[in-house]
């Protein structure tokens, strides 16, 4: 499975691709923002090509922020044509955005990932809820499919009133309120998506890679290598975590107090 770094920080990018287990970089918005606002000043496309840089040849996605085709296909191109050079730019676009039921929308996100195809623009298809979003946003062309686990369980654990805390554990096989396995149309957790988004796509032969986005914890970062992600995107410290644990610490003062002399003179 390949990592993904979910951050638009340079200090946090740079590093680890200097630990050497960086495949790539998602951003989003949101995450442009924090980033603007932790960099005041900044000169937001040097500081866009500096991230490009900073990953080589890995994959970085920008994400457009309009919400029509019309718009996000100019947007997408606009994006592209700054950025092209580094030759690793991806455009991330919403696979559906509209704001609600009515709007007529719907289908934006799917027409802009085929017009992008035609124009050899690499795409990752974002907000991903259902396997169903992920079949109709990889028969489109995305390259990237980017399932938002975190934000599943979160609407899951919302709509059952549990309260919980953004980085909890959410079981991969779903958790029970009293009379039945908590569900969104059949989804029992947000690695579950992944799994029938990989399955689905797999089985029916689409190419598009699957990006476990939206992850918390490292529990769920290895739930989601276990089902089959291609990919995971997964925040800074949430990527320092999977190192961590007390008996490794514990190891390394008793192995570290226990060397001899004789060991270190070894010539
Ligand atoms: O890659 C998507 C991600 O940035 C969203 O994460 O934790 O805000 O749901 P989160």
């Amino acid at each position: 499975m390949k990592i993904f770094i979910d951050s638009a920080d340079i200090e946090e990018i740079n590093d680890v691709f200097s630990w050497g287990v960086g495949d790539g970089v998602t951003t989003n918005p949101s995450l442009i923002k924090k980033a603007v606002e932790k960099h005041v000043g900044i000169d937001l496309k040097s500081y866009i090509k500096k991230i490009l840089r900073t990953s080589g040849d890995s994959p970085v996605s920008l994400e457009v922020t309009k919400t029509t085709a019309e718009e996000m296909i100019s947007e997408a191109k606009k994006l592209y044509d700054l950025f092209e050079e580094s030759g690793n730019v991806n455009i991330k676009v919403p696979v559906n955005p509209a704001f609600e039921d009515g709007d007529n929308t719907h289908f934006d996100g799917i027409k802009v990932l085929q017009e992008l195809k035609k124009s050899n623009i690499p795409t990752n298809a974002t907000l991903i809820f259902t396997p169903e979003q992920a079949l109709l946003a990889a028969k489109a062309g995305a390259d990237y499919i980017s399932p938002f686990a975190g934000r599943i369980d979160d609407h899951l654990r919302k709509s059952a009133g549990l309260s919980f805390e953004k980085t909890d554990y959410f079981p991969r096989k779903g958790m029970s309120n009293g009379q039945g396995l908590l569900h969104d149309e059949g989804i029992v957790s947000g690695v579950h998506l992944v799994e029938e988004c990989v399955d689905i796509l797999e089985k029916h032969g689409y190419g598009s890679e699957v990006i476990a986005a939206s992850l918390r914890n490292t529990r769920q970062v290895r739930e989601a290598a276990l089902v089959g992600a291609h990919i995971a995107t997964i925040p800074y410290d949430v990527i320092k975590d999977m190192l961590k644990h007390p008996k490794t610490f514990e190891g390394m003062v008793s192995f570290t107090k226990d060397v001899v002399k004789e060991y270190e003179d070894l010539k």
